[in-house]
């Protein structure tokens, strides 16, 4: 098992390092990742390559028993080649280049920046390729983060009109059939007419925008699994690859599961806050991020970057309070991280990250956040071989990113959120401590009892029929509002009663829906009209066929039904049709837990129990996640407690 910390020994005086390398080993660590942002120190000048201040790092590290991820450089690259080669810079919307001076400013579509990037890649690698210290290579940093998904510079725009040229096989009559270009007499006569969607008056067509992030997903992907291939080329035997996923995975322009089948494993970066946060994300919005990282490749992930200090650019955010972080840590073992380093060992007094609290802070004592990471090292060592057994789910979450683009693209509520919406569905379950897998459409869900299907658009006939199939061989499937409406191209079904291939399955009809806009609920009532809720963000108006309705709207306009349960085959489907609050799903998911017998168990409010698998034993993760005193099973948990502890023992 690997645990650590990101060292950055190249922004500090080398005198330091003695130091600082005896604090990381008294964390009880055994790990440090270095150098990913570190190509002008490896390549001062173009094509002059010098990797002797990364040689003497690596022998001082060796010396101290620490074992090495070596970062490949590419998220940032030096002044010269922005200056040598503009064209490696990528655009905003409105075609102006993004100024060197950040990070990962270039574009994926630059042949310039892909072959520069390429040959470092490779030197490094290579350099390094029997280096015993070195037994794991993470690729660039954070693909995709903070907007760098994104460009719109003429590189980009010869390579979309390209991309669709080979989708449609040359034949610009299916692509404007397609897209209906008919409308707005926006036909194209050839493949070099067609925009990239920058600012305009109204909107783009919605197919193309689909495409287009189609188009910025394969790019980013293309380019990631370039650069994963020259590192395996050139790697020793004895060396992994991974990349690290930043949070805010629902709001990029790329598909993470297809990235990460370049990959040995998948690490991720936990930060339940960041920047301007007042509070931190909830407890099961952490939880889904390690859920989606796990669901990546279907196999436990690790951590490269979990928050010890308070974070932020230039605005800093909440400070996390004694042992929150620690059980922000503990949280994530839980739910399938094997190996963990925490970012950053000490904080840069110079430069964009000054804000971006370590262990050790700018004083350079060693002080209550270093305790706390050695408490963590601590208690989870000797868990080091549970930690790798497999997480197995009752119940997964399908996503796919087609219909996540598509939202993105027309969020026909302004309350609409997609992350939002699958912690509706994913939270009243996480409250009951189930063990959830975050999967896409795509993987066979064949073994799962229950899915959670939140806003899926996008259902074209052969998912349509695998849903149905689950269902009706004993499975239980939850779909929320504006289910299967669209096709694969992104344009509504025609001449189908929604919701389209899943209508038969649901037992119903959508009569009409509505979008709520910010601060609109709406109210609901039980069928029986003995409990009341409310509806946001959306709401779909039911006409059951063969369903039963569990709650309906409560308008004098719209009496149809708003939430309904359909048995179909052997298995049963709910409906939830709009963004229905919470005491609403908790009590239906209580119910689905019981009658599929799924395990569960109930907790005091922000206390999560997490059970894993120790050999023949369970061991059990206990967090308390909010600031008071809470009890488990007749325990005292102070404030932001956490602790693993065999079944039996409780
Ligand atoms: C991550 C990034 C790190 C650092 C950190 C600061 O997103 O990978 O390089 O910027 O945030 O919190």
């Amino acid at each position: 098992m690997y645990l650590g910390v990101d060292y950055y020994p190249d922004y500090w005086p080398e005198e330091l390092m003695e130091e600082d390398l005896d604090g990381i080993v008294g964390l009880g660590a055994n790990m440090v990742r270095i150098g990913e942002f570190a190509w002008h120190r490896m390549e001062p000048v173009d094509g002059q390559f010098d990797f002797s201040f990364f040689d003497g790092v690596i022998r001082k590290l060796k010396s101290k028993g620490l074992a090495v991820m070596f970062g490949t450089p590419t998220a940032t690259f030096p002044a010269w080649l922005a200056k040598k080669h503009p064209s490696v810079l990528s655009k905003d919307e409105y075609g102006r280049p993004r100024a060197f001076g950040g990070r990962r400013q270039y574009c994926f579509n630059s042949a310039e920046y892909r072959r520069y990037a390429a040959r470092i890649t490779a030197k490094l690698v290579r350099h390094y390729r029997d280096e015993s210290a070195i037994v794991a290579w993470q690729v660039d940093n954070e693909f995709g983060h903070e907007g760098s998904d994104m460009c719109y510079c003429e590189q980009c725009h010869t390579a979309f009109q390209r991309f669709l040229e080979r989708k449609f096989e040359g034949d610009i009559g299916a692509l404007n059939e397609t897209y209906g270009t008919i409308f707005w007499g926006q036909t194209y006569n050839r493949f070099d007419e067609i925009p990239i969607p920058t600012a305009t008056i109204t909107t783009h067509n919605p197919a193309l925008r689909l495409d287009w992030a189609r188009f910025r997903s394969y790019s980013l992907n293309s380019f990631a699994k370039e650069m994963a291939a020259i590192v395996r080329e050139n790697k020793g035997a004895h060396q992994t690859v991974t990349t690290n996923v930043s949070g805010g995975f629902f709001d990029k322009w790329f598909d993470h599961a297809e990235q990460a089948e370049a990959f040995d494993f998948m690490s991720y970066d936990n930060y339940p806050v960041w920047g301007g946060l007042a509070e931190p994300i909830t407890p099961a919005h952490i939880a889904l991020g390690h859920d989606f990282n796990r669901g990546l490749k279907d196999k436990n992930f690790w951590i490269v970057e979990e928050l010890m200090g308070a974070q932020g650019h230039d605005v800093i955010g909440y400070l996390p309070r004694p042992g929150q972080a620690k059980m922000w840590s503990m949280q994530a073992f839980a739910h399938g991280c094997t190996d963990m380093l925490y970012f950053c060992w000490r904080a840069m007094n110079r430069g964009a990250e000054q804000f971006c609290m370590g262990i050790v802070d700018h004083d350079n004592r060693r002080g209550s956040k270093y305790e706390e990471v050695r408490a963590v090292f601590r208690e989870i060592t000797p868990y080091g071989e549970a930690l790798q057994s497999e997480i197995r789910s009752d119940i997964a979450v399908l996503y796919d990113y087609d219909n996540i683009w598509s939202w993105r693209i027309q969020r026909q509520s302004e309350a609409f959120d997609f992350t939002k919406e699958l912690l509706r569905l994913y939270t009243p379950f996480h409250s009951l401590n189930c063990h959830i897998d975050v999967i896409p459409a795509t993987r066979d869900f064949s073994k799962y009892k229950v899915l959670l299907v939140p806003a899926l658009q996008i259902i074209d006939r052969e998912l349509g029929e695998r849903l149905a199939r689950f269902a009706s061989e004993g499975g239980t499937v939850v779909f929320s509002f504006r289910t299967g409406i669209r096709d694969r191209d992104n344009n509504l079904h025609f001449g189908m009663e929604m919701p389209g291939y899943v209508a038969d399955m649901c037992g119903l009809t959508i009569h009409a829906g509505e979008a709520l806009a910010n601060g609109r609920r709406e109210p609901i009532v039980s069928a029986d009209s003995t409990t009341s809720g409310v509806c946001e963000v959306w709401r779909d108006l039911l006409r059951p066929t063969t369903a039963e309705t569990l709650y309906r709207h409560d308008s004098v306009f719209f009496p149809e039904a708003a939430v309904t349960r359909n048995v179909y085959g052997n298995g049963v489907v709910y409906y939830i049709g709009g963004g229905v609050d919470s005491d609403i799903l908790n009590e239906i998911a209580r119910s689905i837990v019981k009658t599929r017998q799924i395990w569960h168990i109930e907790s005091e409010p922000g206390v999560e129990v997490y059970a894993r698998n120790a050999g023949n034993k369970q061991i059990w993760f206990v967090l308390n996640h909010t600031d008071k005193v809470r009890t488990f099973k007749g325990r005292r948990l102070e404030p932001y407690a956490s602790f693993v502890v065999p079944a039996e023992e409780i």
